[in-house]
């Protein structure tokens, strides 16, 4: 009995402890702020339409955002005809027809964004030998989330004497410092629509704040039922305890 107990001790303490990269690679993230923190955030959806060019001219000849449909685009606060030209853009693969021969149409809101790649074996092989993995979770799959892919875009640097990291190739905040991805992003590298400049920091805080979108679309609404909830509960309670002090008056 004793030793199942501490058995079940013992799990529920691996339970709490965080994962953490191995010692020594730890690099402290910085901090930014998102206008989606907190318990009123809410997404800028400006920045995520910049964010949508970055991933569209920069990222998508690489990543893939398979869980992302053009459609949702209308979260973005685009309008069904925007979004509808968005997806005409692209030439999807469509079929079988009624002879059986797969065809070409342009994209319709109902598709997903399209793969760069054929196969991962593609994807591995045009870069060297490491696939860039999909984005559409990618906010929620790594600690730190958008901050960290924000600080991923920015912490490119030269490699410290003495490492045996090819030039270009050494990220500050990547685990281990060697990525397979070069720089994707340079200045001016997208031209905004909106006439913001196109810095690095500002492509990478935008791409970054669409991502997380692309990973919770429902966090305004998760969010603003929690408050819902919270202000039921407030009112419940007082109501309770009113109600609580009338019974309990006429018991005494
Ligand atoms: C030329 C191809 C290419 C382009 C363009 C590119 N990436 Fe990557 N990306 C890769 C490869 C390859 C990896 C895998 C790196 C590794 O594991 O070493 C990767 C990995 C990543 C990762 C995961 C890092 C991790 O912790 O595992 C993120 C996040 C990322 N890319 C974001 C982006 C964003 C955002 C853009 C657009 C601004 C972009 N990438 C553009 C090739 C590319």
């Amino acid at each position: 009995m004793k030793k199942i107990l501490s058995g079940l001790f013992a799990a529920a303490l691996g339970c709490l402890t965080v994962p953490a990269f191995a010692a020594g690679d730890a690099v402290k993230l910085p901090s930014y702020d998102w206008s989606f923190e907190g318990v009123f955030g809410t997404y800028d959806k400006a920045s995520m339409q910049r964010g949508l060019q970055v991933y569209k001219d920069v990222c998508a000849g690489c990543h893939s955002l398979d869980l992302v449909a053009m459609r949702n685009l209308l979260d973005l606060g685009y309008s069904a005809d925007e979004v509808k030209a968005f997806a005409a853009d692209y030439t999807v693969e469509d079929g079988p027809n009624g002879e059986g021969e797969m065809f070409e149409r342009a994209g319709k809101p109902s598709d997903y964004f399209p793969n760069p790649f054929p196969n991962e074996q593609a994807a591995a092989a045009s870069n060297s030998g490491k696939a860039p993995p999909d984005l559409s979770l990618m906010a929620k799959a790594r600690v730190g989330g958008p901050t960290y892919i924000r600080a991923l875009l920015t912490g490119y640097e030269d490699t410290p004497e003495g490492l045996d990291i090819e030039d270009g190739m050494y990220n500050k905040y990547f685990p281990g410092h060697q990525i397979a991805m070069a720089s994707p992003l340079y200045e001016e590298a997208v031209e905004y629509s909106d006439g913001t400049p196109a810095t690095i920091d500002q492509m990478a805080a935008d791409v970054s704040h669409f991502l997380m979108w692309a990973a919770e679309p429902k966090l305004e609404a998760r969010k603003s039922t929690g408050i819902k909830v919270m202000i039921f509960l407030i009112i419940f309670t007082l109501v309770m305890y009113a109600a609580k002090r009338k019974v309990f008056a006429k018991v005494h």
